[in-house]
């Protein structure tokens, strides 16, 4: 198999001789009246400046994750109208390092350099310097530190890739390790997860589901104990040992910046006649994708994921005003999978997210032949014959 495969090595170790607050100060999570809405605002998390930390820096790799059950449409601060279950991936890659040290002369200022790919980056850097403010409830420490983040992606910045679930799952991991090392507060690993995921869900939705290995599950749900509109939550126990290391190519028909973003498509939602529809189908599908993949049962899954894609743009397409995400390149592909499943009976089948590329989903045991097929018919189709070869993946790992 082309590409690299990662190794797991969670450390929740943290250093509390950096702390300068009591480490017995354990984060609260906080259940207001409403159990829609919990928070994490936690001011006592203000480092003791008689007793700085040193300069140092965290660094983690995130990857990206491909929806099976579909997120489309929010309400409230960013949760989701139905529940979502994807397949976290293991090329799709970003890598963040953020540096950190006590600001000499305080101010109440968020003080960020950006730098994405060694290279700085004015539009990232305003957009991630306005989510660290508004993280300042949660993590207060930000604004008494000058911080700087390096950020680079395992794929082309512009290559019709959805980087923001890497980027923000890895910064909201980034964020964890900090208050942990400088507080002591995330020790458990469940927790520093579980708040990982709440925060990256508020920097980018989906973006919570990457922080698990193998499969995650957004949006509460009875079938799945613990389920939350509010984080993600592991999904690895759902797994029959085939989906674990499945294949998602991601072909690219286009790599050009869509004409609609995800969060004026998630908007669109509120007005679209088959809306309430969609969110009661969501949820079969969900417990029907449940089975297929506790019994390895390829070709249900197959069924679900392509019903669930073909819905999302059909979504699309009933908005008003109406648009469309799929080119001619994305729907010839379609049928050629159609055809070639049907000529060979192999398991194969594709998803798309917000946008033109497939992403053809496959068992390990066929590999030679689908790569084959791609070879020979598929990349025709895509943008400089351009495809990501892509595959289930371990979750992020502490660098
Ligand atoms: O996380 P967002 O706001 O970019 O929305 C993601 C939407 C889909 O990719 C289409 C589906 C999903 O669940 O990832």
């Amino acid at each position: 198999m082309a590409g690299y495969k990662l190794k797991v090595k969670k450390s929740y170790q943290s250093d509390c001789r950096l702390s300068t607050v009591d480490c017995r100060l354990k984060t609260n999570i906080i259940f207001a009246a409403n159990p829609e809405s919990m928070n994490y605002d936690n001011p006592r998390l203000i480092i003791d400046s008689s007793n700085p930390p040193e300069p140092d820096r965290i660094t983690w790799r995130s990857p990206s994750n491909i929806a099976i059950i579909k997120y489309w449409g929010k309400y409230g601060n960013q949760l989701p109208r139905n529940p979502s279950l994807s397949l976290t991936l293991a090329s799709s890659l970003t890598d963040m390092a953020l540096e950190y040290s006590l600001k000499e002369t305080p101010d109440n200022n968020i003080n960020l350099d950006f730098f994405f790919h060694e290279e700085e980056n004015e539009a990232f850097k305003a957009k991630i310097a306005v989510f660290l403010e508004k993280m300042t409830p949660l993590f207060p420490f930000l604004r008494q530190l000058d911080l700087t983040i390096h950020s680079g992606n395992s794929f082309p910045h512009s290559a019709g890739i959805a980087s923001s679930a890497s980027a923000m799952s890895a910064l909201a991991l980034c964020l964890c390790s900090l208050e942990d090392k400088l507080f002591g507060t995330l020790k458990d690993g469940d927790a520093f997860d579980q708040k990982a995921s709440y925060v990256a869900r508020l920097a980018s939705g989906s973006a919570c589901r990457s922080i698990f290995p193998y499969a995650a599950v957004w949006g509460e749900i009875s079938s799945v104990p613990g389920s939350s509109n509010e984080y993600a939550v592991a999904a690895e126990d759902f797994l029959h040992p085939v989906f674990k290391n499945y294949h998602n190519d991601i072909l690219i028909v286009s790599s050009e910046e869509k004409s609609v973003s995800s969060s004026a498509g998630h908007a669109l939602m509120e007005g679209n006649p088959y809306a309430e529809a969609r969110y009661a189908e969501a949820r079969r599908n969900f417990d029907d994708l449940l089975l297929a993949l506790k019994k390895g049962d390829l070709e249900a899954f197959g069924s679900i994921a392509e019903k669930e894609a073909l819905s999302l743009h059909a979504l699309m397409t009933a908005s008003v005003p109406s648009y469309t995400l799929m080119q001619p390149g994305s729907l010839a592909i379609i049928e050629k999978i159609r055809a070639y499943r049907e000529d060979t009976g192999h398991p194969i089948c594709f998803t798309l997210d917000a946008g033109p590329n497939i992403h053809l989903l496959y068992p390990e045991d066929i590999i030679a032949e689908v790569r084959g097929f791609i070879e020979e018919e598929l990349l025709e189709h895509c943008e400089n014959r351009h495809m990501q070869q892509d595959w289930v993946g371990e979750g992020p790992e502490e660098l």
